[in-house]
């Protein structure tokens, strides 16, 4: 048996995860799935964001799907007592370092994104990965007194290791795709982004093949925007990598398209949409479970080399929309609404394999 520990979360997470389910199993018998506890729901029943039980879980599980954390009932919670907490410590708990976000447009993302439709129509395929271990998330972080106030600052911090192994994780990446990297730094401010430059330059002599662009983050936050099918494999640091993936899911019609998976050079994996836990729709089945099928699909692919079901779920979620059922963040005129576990039933449907 394939050991799955499933983390719902809060929000929408326990609806779109549980969408997510349902299509492993569809796709797999050999697979047993384990529930617990995480974020703000886990902050209610046992006073932390990642019990004890629930880290152990996942040491002991083959990998992990997350639905989503937070949400307004948290908000005051103490900074170490956020639900964010608990991703950011699964994390670094399990060194997955390696966070891929994949940006594909679909035949529907030109009605769904606010771009223009020939920006979209040129048909985007974008890999960004983001570096998941370090950066400013990480580094340390303080509070002081002032006369006037106070004075906070959190910092951003990367060493050669860290970088590395990044890079090597983009440009092994990028050896299977169109072998094109574009590195995303500020190395025109930022002393970490200097070395995270100079670092990316010198693995990349390992990889002749790739073809190795650099950018600074504001630039590319406007070519994202601009021209996005220029794009192949975007390599970044943790920060960055957060903000840009989130601008990318414009894109694609909605953020509740986009799946992502944490790797961290074994098989083991954490997957989750990167929506979050959007509390205002939560409960009421309205949820676009489709990011984290998609998530589902990328675990088979990555932990398990199941590439058969992956593409079978991959292409189940493309004739969903094909023939017009749209859950409400990506509807538009003449298709279909559908609520979360609809188009659940409709990929599973469309699963041939
Ligand atoms: C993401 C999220 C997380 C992050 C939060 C929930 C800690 O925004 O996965 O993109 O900032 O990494
Ligand atoms: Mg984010």
């Amino acid at each position: 048996m394939i050991r799955i520990a499933v983390l719902p979360g809060d929000g929408i997470g326990p609806e779109v995860c549980s969408q997510a389910v349902k299509v492993l199993r569809h796709v797999c018998k050999g697979f047993s799935f384990t529930e617990a506890a995480v974020g703000g729901a886990a902050l209610d029943s046992c006073g932390l964001p990642l019990p004890s039980e629930t880290l152990k879980l996942c040491k002991e599980s083959d990998s992990i799907l997350l639905g989503a954390v937070g949400g307004p009932k948290w908000n005051a919670a103490p900074p170490h007592l956020r639900p964010e907490q608990a991703i950011l410590q699964l994390r670094k708990e399990l060194n997955i370092y390696a966070n891929l976000r994949p940006i594909v447009s679909y035949p529907m993302s030109k009605d769904s994104s606010p771009l223009k439709p020939g920006i979209v129509e040129k048909g985007i395929d974008i890999l960004i990965v983001r570096e998941l271990n370090g950066g400013i998330y990480f580094g340390p972080k303080s509070r002081e007194r002032t006369s006037t106030g106070y004075l906070a600052s959190d910092t951003e911090i990367y060493s050669t290791d860290e970088i590395e192994r990044i890079a090597h994780a983009a440009f092994g990446i990028a050896k299977k795709r169109t072998r094109k990297v574009t590195s995303v730094d500020k190395a025109n401010v930022l002393e970490s982004s200097r070395l995270w430059r100079e670092t990316v330059e010198k693995i990349s002599l390992q990889y002749p093949e790739i073809d190795l662009e650099h950018m600074y983050i504001d630039n590319c936050a406007m070519q994202l925007i601009l021209n996005p099918s220029r794009f192949d494999v975007i390599l970044t640091n943790n920060m960055f990598g957060d903000i840009l993936s989130d601008e990318a899911s414009v894109i694609t019609g909605s953020i509740g398209m986009m799946p992502s998976a944490s790797i961290g050079g074994q098989s083991f994996g954490l997957y989750e949409p990167i929506h979050g836990s959007a509390p205002d729709i939560a409960g009421q089945n309205k949820a676009n479970p489709i990011a984290a099928i998609l998530s589902a699909a990328m675990m088979l692919r990555l932990s398990f080399n199941m590439y058969r079901e992956a593409n079978a779920i991959e292409n189940a979620v493309e004739k969903a929309l094909n023939m017009g059922y749209r859950t409400s963040d990506i509807m538009s005129s003449g298709c279909k609404e559908v609520g979360t576990s609809e188009m659940g039933e409709l990929i599973i449907a469309g699963i041939s394999c």
